[in-house]
C-alpha cells in the first residue's frame, strides 16, 4: 500500500458523539484528545512521516464561554502529556496558528514543547490552534509587505516558494490527503493554500470513533485514487 507522507484530519464531531451518547459536548472533546495520541501512534507505524490536526479554529472563539474554556484547558494538559510522548516516540511538534491569541501559560507550554522536541527524527506533527488559513494568509502577507517595505525583497522575486516560507507551514511539505471526521463537506477554514493538489476523504465516523481501521480505509481510499496535478493519466 502507498502510504501518504502527509496526511492532515479535521478532527470533527466530538459534540455530537456525546451527545448521541447522553453525555456533555465536553466529554467528547476529553474523548477526542485521548484518540488524538492514538491516532498518532498508529500512522507513524504505517509509515505516514507528517501529520497535521486541526485542534481549535480561529473561530471556535465563538462557542460558549464554557466550551471554550474547556477545551483550552483540555490544550493545557495535552501539551503537558505531549512533552512526555515526544520524548519516547521522537516525535516533533510544531503548532500552527496564532499562539499571541493564547493565554501565557498556553503559549509558554507549546514553546517549551517545540523546543524540547525540534530535534526528533519521528513523526512531524503539528496542531493548529487558534488556526484559519486566511488569518495565516494574512499573517503572512503583513510580513512579506514589512519585508518588501524594509528593502528585503522586491515584488518580482515572491515566488510560491518564497510566498509558502512565510506561511505557519514553512518547510512542511503540502499534505496528500486530508480526512475530515463526521459528516461535514467542508473545509472550515484549514489549510486553504496547502490544500490546492490534496486528495479528500470524507467520512461519517466521529472522531472519538476514528480508528486505526478507519485510517487505513483512508488510506486505500487513497491509494484508489488517481492523482493528476492537472497532467494526463499516464499509460
Ligand atoms: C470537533 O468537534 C472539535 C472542535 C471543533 C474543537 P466538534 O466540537 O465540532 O463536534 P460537533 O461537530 O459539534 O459534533
Ligand atoms: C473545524 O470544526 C475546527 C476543528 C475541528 C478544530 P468545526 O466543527 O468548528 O467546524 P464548523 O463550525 O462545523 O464548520
Ligand atoms: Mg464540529
Amino acid at each position: 500500500m502507498n502510504v501518504p507522507q502527509h496526511i492532515a484530519i479535521i478532527m470533527d464531531g466530538n459534540g455530537r458523539w456525546a451527545k448521541a451518547k447522553g453525555m456533555p459536548r465536553n466529554y467528547g472533546h476529553a474523548q477526542g484528545s485521548k484518540n488524538v495520541e492514538r491516532i498518532c501512534e498508529d500512522a507513524y507505524k504505517m509509515g505516514v512521516k507528517y501529520l497535521t490536526v486541526y485542534a481549535f479554529s480561529t473561530e471556535n472563539w465563538s462557542r460558549p464561554a464554557g466550551e471554550v474554556n474547556a477545551l483550552m484547558k483540555l490544550l493545557r494538559n495535552y501539551m503537558k502529556t505531549c512533552l512526555k510522548t515526544a520524548e519516547k516516540n521522537r516525535m516533533k511538534v510544531r503548532v500552527i496558528g496564532d499562539i499571541t491569541g493564547l493565554d501565557d501559560d498556553i503559549r509558554n507550554r507549546i514553546l517549551e514543547l517545540e523546543e524540547a522536541s525540534k530535534n526528533n527524527d519521528g513523526l512531524n506533527f503539528q496542531i493548529a490552534i487558534n488556526y484559519g488559513s486566511r488569518d495565516e494568509i494574512l499573517r503572512a502577507v503583513r510580513k512579506l509587505a514589512e519585508d518588501v517595505k524594509e528593502g528585503k525583497l522586491v515584488p518580482e522575486e515572491i515566488t510560491e516558494q518564497c510566498f509558502e516560507s512565510y506561511l505557519d507551514t514553512h518547510d512542511i511539505p503540502d499534505p496528500d490527503l486530508l480526512i475530515r471526521t463526521s459528516g461535514e463537506l467542508r473545509l472550515s477554514n484549514y489549510l486553504l493554500w496547502q490544500l490546492a493538489y490534496t486528495e479528500f476523504y470524507f467520512t461519517d465516523v466521529p472522531w472519538p470513533d476514528f480508528t486505526k481501521e478507519e485510517l487505513i480505509k483512508a488510506i486505500e481510499h487513497y491509494n484508489n485514487r488517481d492523482r493528476r496535478y492537472g497532467g494526463v493519466k499516464e499509460e
